[in-house]
């Protein structure tokens, strides 16, 4: 959708800007809609390419941080925080950074990891706050890259249509753990083997893809149900997420179009689903089905799921571990404040972490090749579903994340990616084919960070052109005005995507 039609969008649907029931997490300025619509004009005129320029090349807004070229382009905080909230920045940075330790242990701080778990710490799967990796052969370990399970049926949530129901596995849990605390066992491991598909471009240019098939191997706890489903996922990248919380609903929700009554061949959905923090059911913008509402919800969840931390949120000290592991439910258990291991002041601190990692600046926007694979990037459709700017709430006590124009390049929808993607493991209201559009902010920054060039949700892509190469169902078309592009548009193309 161009500028304009997008606010004339916003005006329609989200008549005011009101705290809605998704955005409750957030302290939102009473704004009107006139405001509002002035305030997204002035930030982002759609009338002035100058200034339409010099706003996409500083992607974080106000927050943008400049880039670099070594390894901690993502780990920079937020341009602009206040020293004290500096301060909150590098005590969440120390807690996203420490080494957990089983219970018991004689570091009450660090008491509790487990009794199974996948990483020791958050860093472990966030590598230098980029994303994780699959394992690269048999003798590689697979700590970024985590195996979700469920078995069909179980509950729908109050208040939620079209939700897909799924239970945890109950042998497993919700998750495979592949490692466990001493005189523990883990679950068992994830077995990963790729079939080389070669794929010919109108260029005659051939592009191996590697298709992965995964299995769980060695369980220790019972052969795997025959209904198991399973979702591998690589960890994504943690910059810019303040900004996507603070998107407003009705924006992410005026982007939908559930029955694609535009007939552009892409729909959109929105997930819907119970914030465990605020108890009600709410937009989903974070992993990558968007399972969770707000960052404090998937930091909660992470910390419970991955590395077995009790919390405010999920108070079990057994994290993941099912009732038929018993070693597991009366293990020893970590000695933390207010009887948690993790308390309410050291989650805060870590969300405010995840919060406000800045988004590096752009390299070369203004370069011709780079200026051309624009053109071709909203020509061809992407743009449909990697939405490239919005304006984010007023907001009282995010000073950080308030009223910024931001170029993540993504609708935070669900769309469904065809049958090659897909992980056939429903999640939410998201179908086993779909998944959540995934920002491009920063994936030209992706190889000075973690060292490789990984995409997609489980890595199997190996550059941004097999990346694109996988795009099926609602994104086929796109896909092939790539496969058939000029051998200089498709350089293009992958420039501007590299510049981002
Ligand atoms: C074992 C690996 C692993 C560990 C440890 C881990 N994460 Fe993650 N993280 C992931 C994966 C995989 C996802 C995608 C989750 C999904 O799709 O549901 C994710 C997603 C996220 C997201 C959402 C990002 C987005 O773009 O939507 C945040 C925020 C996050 N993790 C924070 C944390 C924090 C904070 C910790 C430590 C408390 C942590 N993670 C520990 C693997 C990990
Ligand atoms: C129908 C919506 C849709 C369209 C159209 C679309 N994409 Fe995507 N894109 C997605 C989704 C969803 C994913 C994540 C898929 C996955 O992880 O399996 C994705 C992933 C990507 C990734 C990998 C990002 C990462 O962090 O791993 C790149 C790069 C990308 N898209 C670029 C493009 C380009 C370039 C185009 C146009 C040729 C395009 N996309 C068109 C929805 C779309």
């Amino acid at each position: 959708m161009s500028l304009s039609l997008r606010l004339l969008a916003l005006l329609v649907a989200a008549p005011t800007f009101a705290q809605t029931l998704d955005d409750r997490h957030l302290s939102i300025l009473p704004t009107d809609a006139d405001t509002r619509a002035a305030l997204v004009a002035s930030l982002l005129p759609p009338d002035d390419p100058d200034r339409l320029a010099a706003a996409e090349s500083l992607p974080g807004g106000t927050l943008t941080v400049p880039f670099t070229t070594k390894d901690d382009a993502f780990s920079q905080p937020s341009a602009g925080l206040t020293e004290d909230r500096l301060h909150s920045f590098n005590r969440g940075n120390g807690l996203f950074r420490k080494l957990w330790i089983a219970a018991p242990s004689e570091i009450p701080a660090s008491d509790g990891l487990g009794p199974v778990y996948n990483a020791r710490s958050c860093q472990a799967c966030h590598l230098k706050d980029g994303r994780g990796h699959a394992p690269e052969g048999p003798t590689d370990d697979s700590i970024s890259m985590v195996l979700r399970l469920s078995r069909p049926g179980g509950d729908t949530p109050e208040g939620i249509t079209e939700w897909i129901a799924t239970q945890p596995d109950p042998i497993n849990g919700g998750q495979l753990q592949d490692f466990a605390a001493p005189g523990q066992m883990a679950e068992g491991r994830l077995s990963i083997t790729y079939t080389g598909t070669p794929v010919t471009l109108a260029d005659s240019t051939t592009v191996s893809l590697r298709a992965p098939s995964y299995a769980l191997a060695d369980p220790a706890f019972g052969p795997p149900a025959d209904d198991l489903q399973m979702s591998p996922r690589i960890a994504p990248q943690m910059i810019g997420l303040g900004l996507l919380e603070a998107i407003p609903a009705a924006d992410i929700l005026a982007l939908a179009d559930p029955d694609d009554s535009n007939h552009d061949g892409i729909s959109g959905r929105p997930q819907i689903v119970p914030s465990v923090a605020y108890g009600v059911p709410m937009l989903g913008r974070f992993g990558l089905k968007a399972g969770a509402a707000t960052i404090r919800d998937q930091t909660a969840a992470a910390l419970s799921m991955d590395m077995g931390l009790s919390n405010p949120l999920y108070p079990d000290p057994w994290g993941d571990c099912t009732d038929r592991q018993t070693a597991c439910r009366t293990a020893p258990h970590g000695q933390g404040g207010d009887g948690l291991e993790v308390d309410d002041e050291r989650l805060d601190m870590l969300t405010f972490y995840a919060r406000n990692l800045g988004v590096p600046a752009r390299r070369g926007a203004d370069d011709t090749t780079v200026l051309q694979g624009k053109v071709l990037f909203t020509a061809t459709g992407c743009a449909a579903c990697h939405q490239p700017s919005f304006v984010t709430l007023s907001l009282t006590d995010q000073p950080e994340q308030s009223a910024q124009a931001i170029w993540p390049y993504t609708d935070l929808l669900l769309h469904d990616m065809g049958p090659s993607l897909a992980d056939n493991r429903p999640e939410g209201r998201a179908s086993g084919s779909e998944w959540r559009t995934p920002p491009l902010w920063g994936v030209g920054l992706t190889e000075t960070v973690s060292g490789h060039t990984q995409f997609l949700h489980d890595g199997r892509a190996r550059n941004l052109l097999e990346a694109i190469l996988w795009h099926g169902g609602e994104a086929q078309a796109q896909r092939d005005a790539v496969a058939a592009m000029t051998t200089e548009d498709r350089a293009a193309l992958l420039a501007f995507v590299g510049s981002l």
